[in-house]
């Protein structure tokens, strides 16, 4: 999807090259976790408590639309943020450390991050990466979901346990849910 929006706008540009490069803050997302044959295919990110997760029944946001579960995302300049149409960004971070072991976090307005914001891309399979890798998820988290983690070189990372790689499927959305996801 993301591959075809380039070509399109490639070529958008060779017949009209007045207009203006695509918008990424537009793009918005949500991620579905692909791994055929376990328990987290087809579970959908949400966003809760400054953690990113799959298959998570209720992330307690305040949205417009409060009955969604998912968390909306988009990419901006490699740094992925959680969808708001308010002033008030909440922005992806990634600590790759030994410590961290590819934890995956976010802030919330103004907060430093105790990672790296950039690194995320959207691959030719329409899949959401870090530094180019796909994700993993760790089951038996928060209520009975998924803990979301970048691949830092650990198969099972923060003292978790059968955790699984995923493939991360980007599906646009054309209305985007805006919400204020849950730091604590
Ligand atoms: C992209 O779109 C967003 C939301 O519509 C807007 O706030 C932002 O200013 C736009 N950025 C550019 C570079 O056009
Ligand atoms: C969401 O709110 C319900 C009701 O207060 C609570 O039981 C649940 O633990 C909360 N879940 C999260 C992820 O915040
Ligand atoms: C991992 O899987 C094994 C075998 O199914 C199970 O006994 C164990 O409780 C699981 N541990 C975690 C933390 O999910």
């Amino acid at each position: 999807m993301q591959f075809k929006t380039l070509v399109l706008a490639a070529s958008a540009a060779v017949t009209a090259s007045a207009l203006p490069a695509a918008n990424s803050t537009a793009n918005t997302f949500g991620v579905v976790s692909i791994h055929s044959g376990n328990a987290v295919q087809y579970a959908a990110f949400n966003a809760a408590k400054g953690s990113i997760l799959a298959g998570l029944p209720h992330q307690n946001a305040s949205c417009d639309r409060p009955k969604e579960q998912s968390a909306t995302f988009y990419i901006d300049d490699g740094a992925l943020f959680l969808y708001a149409a308010s002033a008030t960004p909440q922005e992806i971070f990634v600590d790759a450390s030994g410590m961290g072991q590819g934890v995956i976090g976010y802030t919330t307005g103004a907060q430093s991050a105790p990672g790296e914001r950039k690194g995320w891309a959207i691959d030719s399979n329409n899949h959401l990466q870090f530094g180019g890798k796909d994700l993993i998820a760790c089951p038996n988290s928060i209520e009975g979901s998924w803990s979301i983690w970048a691949d830092a070189g650990y198969a099972n990372p923060g003292y978790n346990a059968n955790c699984t790689g995923i493939a991360a499927r980007v599906e646009k959305t054309s209305n985007p849910n805006s919400c204020l996801y849950t730091q604590q």
